[in-house]
């Protein structure tokens, strides 16, 4: 069984996807993650970030797992590395939204995410897997939440990783990164049709995750 949980960043995909897994007892396949780690490695590595060829072949040689450690925490293996905090800083948020606009990076991806997601019933959480990556998902969610209170989010997020961070610049990054995401040709942001639509501006974490069990036991559909 394929769970998908789309939409931008901020709208509390990671932390409801998490949730939403643990109940189930479904892997965690966190796309952004994969996107991350490609970025971080372009980068340590002193790529151009617009060779797309170049970054797709990158992506293609690597490894990637994931993994429940000792804490029960979900975690990218990339190569035999667990990533962590270091493909969740600002400088990699924009590397990677730079590159998920390659089509070719997209393409390499595509078979990667499918191979992982068909190991086990999996939560998928990205921007297109409902969409593109699993187009016959059997529950496809839809998260938003207003600009202003993902940008808080973010914040509060990355004061918690001890980071330094301003509201107005987090706000201006994500209607930034949310422009490049919805307009780029291959693959944008975009709500599935048959998605269920979830605003989680004014709905606490589980207020969330009991909506998504219920479309679940629904078999996908809202009530
Ligand atoms: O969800 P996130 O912030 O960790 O994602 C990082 C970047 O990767 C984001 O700018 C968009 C891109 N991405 C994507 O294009 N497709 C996905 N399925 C997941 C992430």
């Amino acid at each position: 069984m394929i769970v998908a949980i789309d939409g931008p960043a901020g709208a509390g995909k990671s932390t409801i996807a998490r949730r939403v897994a643990r109940r189930l007892d479904f892997q965690l396949i966190d796309t952004g993650a994969i996107y991350r780690t490609v970025a971080w490695r372009a980068v340590e590595a002193e790529m151009n970030l617009e060779d797309a060829p170049a970054i797709a072949e990158l992506a293609a040689s690597l490894h990637f797992d994931f993994k429940r450690d000792e804490q029960g925490e979900n975690r990218l293996i990339c190569d035999g590395r667990v990533m962590g905090n270091e493909i969740r800083t600002p400088e990699i948020s924009l590397a990677s939204s730079q590159i998920s606009s390659h089509p070719e990076l997209r393409q390499a991806l595509l078979q990667i995410q499918r191979d992982l997601g068909e190991r086990a019933s999996s939560v998928l959480e990205g921007r297109d897997i409902g969409t593109v990556v699993f187009p016959r998902a059997d529950v496809k969610i839809f998260l938003t939440a207003s600009n202003e209170i993902r940008a808080q989010r973010r914040v509060d997020q990355m004061r918690e990783r001890g980071e330094a961070a301003e509201l107005e610049q987090v706000l201006a990054e994500i209607v930034e990164r949310d422009r490049r995401d919805s307009e780029r040709a291959a693959a944008p942001l975009k709500r599935a049709d048959d998605a269920v639509d979830i605003d989680t501006s004014t709905l606490d974490i589980d207020q969330v995750v009991a909506k998504i069990l219920e479309v679940v036991t629904n078999g996908g559909f809202a009530d």
